[in-house]
């Protein structure tokens, strides 16, 4: 069975959303542990629009499981990485206007760029992984740069199970695992995977690492409301006392 991997940028979307400290990162990270995760996924963008610096840092020190930090083939961000040396960096491609990561790393077209930041990360004892489209071209590219593992690009999948069959795009992405397993790389894949849809990339051969996030993190939003719209009403009724709240507020006030 594969991995899994949490991703929890949206987590830290929705504390961007106000400026403020909840919902935390950190706390997710833990519940996802808690839940089974088997490692915990966050993508350091040169924008910080969600994850900040100091996620970072923390779950560095309070993530048990495997820490994923994604990233671009950015100077100032593989500082960083190389100083917090989360278990693994995947490398992705990042543009400023996307809303979320959209195609695989080009390997092909910027292969010293993508290899310096290989390097920089290993020397600092952090396993690579490249986040690349299932495409033959990109794939050998990225198994000469030294990479440890290539993260299948599953956004067409994605796209075509949400619409109509997918059976199309799964053959291309046992096509991809095969010449990555063959080049002994090992294989993931993420992105755009549901509930619906992950169990047929789940059984794809070679496949040893799931990352997932969207799907989780707003799952967790529907199954949670309940309890939390709950929790709420039996402190506006005075049915419990609030416990836990500092200066700051914030959720730390479970009911009593
Ligand atoms: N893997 C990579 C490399 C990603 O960039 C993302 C999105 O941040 C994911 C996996 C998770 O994608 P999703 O949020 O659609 O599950």
């Amino acid at each position: 069975m594969p991995s899994l991997g949490v991703n929890i940028d949206h987590v830290a979307t929705v504390r961007q959303a106000r400026m403020t400290t909840e919902p935390d990162p950190i706390w997710a990270a833990t519940l996802a542990e808690l839940g089974g995760a088997d490692g915990i996924t966050l993508h350091l963008r040169e924008d910080r629009r969600h994850i900040q610096d100091r996620d970072l840092h923390l779950l560095g020190q309070t993530v048990a499981v495997k820490l994923n930090l994604e990233l671009a083939c950015n100077q100032e961000v593989l500082d960083i990485a190389c100083q917090a040396r989360p278990y693994q960096a995947t490398l992705v491609p990042e543009h400023r206007a996307e809303v979320t990561t959209e195609g695989g790393l080009d390997v092909v077209g910027q292969p010293r760029r993508v290899t310096d930041a290989i390097e920089r990360l290993q020397d600092a004892g952090i396993l690579v992984s490249l986040f690349l489209d299932p495409d033959q071209a990109q794939i050998e590219a990225g198994v000469e740069t030294g990479a440890t593992a290539i993260e299948l690009h599953t956004g067409a999948y994605a796209n075509a199970t949400a619409k109509f069959s997918g059976d199309e795009e799964l053959q291309t992405l046992l096509q991809a695992s095969h010449w990555i397993h063959g080049a002994g790389l090992t294989v993931h894949a993420g992105h755009g995977l549901t509930y619906r849809n992950v169990r047929p990339v789940a059984e794809l051969p070679h496949m040893h690492e799931l990352n997932i996030g969207h799907s989780i993190i707003s799952r967790a939003i529907m199954v949670g409301l309940e309890q939390a719209v709950r929790d709420m009403k039996q402190l506006i009724g005075g049915t419990v006392a609030c416990q836990g709240v500092g200066d700051k507020g914030g959720t730390a006030c479970p009911p009593a």
